[in-house]
């Protein structure tokens, strides 16, 4: 088969990594791809919102399946159109991906389906938020509505805060149209899961789950990231928990999406709180996490091509996936001044690991491109370093003997990943 990637980041690298590995796959593209995809696939310098372009590459170079890695080709309707030219295409159509693609929108399928999450309010009136903010007070939580490259959410612990937050967003237009509308929601405190799952619109398969680490520094301080590092699985995502989520979240909501005459197909990521009031949802992805992905896929046993297979057929239920034992943490290194300014082009070193290391570590890349031969940084999260191990603990160790091979100008990591999960085991 010829399988096409879409997206440049850590995720994508991943992706083709593991699709690699089938003996199903003959060739890989990865569009626009990175120094790191360029591994196992050919890179192919098309734009992830150029979706004519995509598909023309595809019916040109027959490409029997796009994997499509990042929300926004998917909320454009890349899969619809790809689909409408005879390709198979693992995602969500438009319609399905708008549960990423507008806060609203989610809130209000989880509120019809009954799934717990935050009180919300949403409005496009500044007035009326305004008016709402004072009546709620802080702490609360401001979101724009549309897609805003993971910076659209503001958590704010005093009202000042939250009027900057509304200002930004529906004064300044920070996020453009993204902004015209805002959800206003409940503040929850707790333990952070990420859990995905493979599903054909009926069936559904979760993975193994993950924990992403947000802030930019040490004990979680400092500012909102893509995501600084991840592991698998989370230990505070016990059997009772897991249970009470495919109840109350994961069958409600596919089965809902369906009823809606929006049939959800791909990875339905469920970002949850775990709160001393039980589990809510804190939002819907449309696609795998970045860099959830890097810690979940390097624990699958199963060929990830036949899953992608049976969810594009509908026939998941046919499936039996299986995970390996060993626990994966992921190190981000970012650039020096992420998530602000920061430049591209520095130059990055790979040593050799020794041979123990080696075989159970990986070096993903995210923003990274290749100049005049040279790897080089090119974009704020650089590398997604990733190792398994035994444990926990283990993998923890061996994740950063690895980090250590690696060195670019002004490299920055959290030297904490993982640290969470040490307190929760028995
Ligand atoms: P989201 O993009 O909705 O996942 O929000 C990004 C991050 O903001 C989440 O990973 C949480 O850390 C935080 N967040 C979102 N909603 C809430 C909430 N209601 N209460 C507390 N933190 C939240
Ligand atoms: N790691 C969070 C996300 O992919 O949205």
């Amino acid at each position: 088969m010829k399988i096409l990637v879409v997206g440049n980041g850590g995720r994508e690298h991943t992706l083709c990594w593991k699709i690699s590995e089938s003996t199903k796959a003959d060739k890989i593209y990865a569009l626009p791809g990175n120094a790191g995809t360029a591994d196992y696939a050919e890179n192919v310098s098309i734009a992830v919102d150029e979706t004519n372009q995509i598909v023309d590459f595809c019916i040109e170079n027959e490409v029997n399946l796009v994997v499509v890695g990042p929300e926004l080709p998917l909320t454009l309707g890349l899969v619809d159109q790809l689909e409408a030219a005879g390709i198979d295409a693992f995602g969500p159509s438009a319609l399905a991906a708008e549960i990423e693609g507008s806060k609203d929108f989610s809130k209000r399928i989880m509120e019809k389906y009954g799934v717990p999450t935050a009180k919300y309010q949403s409005f496009t009136n500044v007035q009326r938020a305004e008016a709402y903010l004072s009546e709620i007070g802080a702490p609360c939580v401001i979101k724009a509505d549309g897609l805003a490259s993971g910076k659209g959410v503001f958590v704010c612990l005093t009202i000042e805060e939250a009027q900057n937050a509304l200002n930004e967003i529906m004064g300044e237009k920070s996020f453009g149209d993204a902004g015209n509308r805002v959800v206003i929601e409940e503040y929850l405190e707790g333990q952070e899961v990420s859990v995905l799952a493979f599903t054909d619109g009926k069936t559904y398969i979760p993975m193994v789950s993950a924990q992403d680490h947000k802030r930019i520094f040490n004990e979680d301080q400092g500012l909102n990231t893509g995501g600084m590092g991840a592991y698998s699985p989370a230990p505070m995502y016990t059997e009772d928990v897991e249970a009470f989520v495919n109840q109350y979240v994961f069958e409600p909501v596919i089965k809902g999406m369906e009823k809606e005459g929006r049939l959800y197909k791909g990875v339905l990521y469920a970002g949850l709180m775990l709160t001393d009031k039980g589990v809510k949802v804190l939002e819907f992805n449309a696609r795998f996490g970045d860099p959830e992905t890097q810690v979940v896929l390097t624990r699958l046993d199963s060929d990830l091509i036949d899953i992608m297979m049976a969810v594009v057929e509908e026939r998941l239920d046919t499936m039996d996936i299986t995970w390996k034992e060993d626990a994966a943490v992921c190190v981000v290194m970012s650039a020096a001044g992420y998530p602000g300014a920061y430049k591209n082009g520095t130059p990055i070193v790979f040593k050799e690991p020794d041979a123990e290391i080696a075989h159970n570590s990986f070096v993903f890349h995210a923003g990274t491109a290749i100049v005049d031969g040279q790897v080089v940084t090119n974009g704020g999260r650089v590398l997604g370093i990733t190792a398994t191990g035994s444990t926990i603990k283990k993998a923890i160790d061996n994740v950063y003997r690895r980090v250590e091979t690696v060195d670019f100008a002004g490299a920055h990591y959290r030297t904490d990943i993982g640290k969470k999960a040490l307190l929760y085991q028995k």
